[in-house]
């Protein structure tokens, strides 16, 4: 079955250096009329290399989840991805209407201990877990011990309300939906640092990752700033 998201999922925009970053938050004070000197705060988190989910709630309860797709309408996937642990089924204190956006992965430990048992092996943690949400049977989805985060939302009632990113997350994490470490940063040098910690370590996480992505806190900001028809104005990753 096919799924239509709320609102197009969209993508992001990368810079590859610190000249490209610069780039990018020129861009941003040029298009509020801002002094080039003016500085924002953004959050910054870990870019997962997995699949793109979009779940729709209403009245707290889980209606539908969809894959990307080709970014307007998805597959429905509903049925597998009530089977992943931690993955909340039913919302307290939820709003009317909300569509959470994120992505599902497998974590290493788990692909090399499936590919061991598998004669026809997956090449990467990625596509095992694209196959591992396509399947028929829900029962074989859950075995294969997939993990989710949530990032965003794409669409939501009137008394879902924040002001600013992290307060999203936090919100977020609330519900019950596992959401990546993220940091607030409050200067250029935070961001970059924060870049280079995780270039440093990103061997030892237990999941693949292709980028750092930093999004403007100030929300009242990203509603000015706005999309093109690629993606937000206001995110961008760093890979
Ligand atoms: S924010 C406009 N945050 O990357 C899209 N995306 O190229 C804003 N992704 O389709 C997305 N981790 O599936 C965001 N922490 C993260 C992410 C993330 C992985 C994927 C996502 C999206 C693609 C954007």
């Amino acid at each position: 079955k096919k799924v239509k998201h709320m609102n197009p999922m969209l993508s992001l925009s990368n810079v590859f250096d610190e000249k490209e970053l610069f780039e990018f938050l020129k861009k941003i004070n040029n298009f509020l009329g801002l002094p080039e000197s003016t500085t924002h705060a953004f959050t910054a988190e870990p870019k997962i290399d997995g699949l793109g989910i979009s779940i729709l709630y209403k009245e707290g309860k889980l209606i539908t989840c969809a894959t990307r797709g080709d970014g307007i309408v998805g597959e429905d996937i509903t049925e597998n991805i009530k089977t992943l642990k931690n993955f909340p089924v039913e919302l307290q204190n939820a709003p009317k209407l909300l569509e959470v956006r994120g992505e599902v992965y497998m974590k290493h430990d788990v692909f090399s201990t499936l590919n061991e048992s598998l004669e026809k092996k997956f090449a990467s943690p990625r596509n095992a877990a694209a196959g591992s949400l396509r399947q028929l049977d829900p029962e074989i989805t859950k075995q294969r011990n997939l993990s989710y985060f949530v990032y965003g939302v794409g669409g939501a009632s009137e008394d879902f309300t924040y002001l600013l990113q992290h307060e999203m997350y936090e919100k977020l994490k609330g519900l019950g939906f596992c959401v990546n470490d993220y940091k607030q940063c409050n200067s250029v040098q935070e961001m970059l640092s924060f870049y280079q910690n995780f270039e440093s370590t990103r061997f030892q996480k237990n999941f693949d990752a292709d980028g750092i992505v930093y999004k403007l806190e100030d929300l009242t900001l990203c509603k000015r700033l706005g999309f093109t028809a690629h993606g937000p104005r206001f995110q961008v990753a760093h890979k």
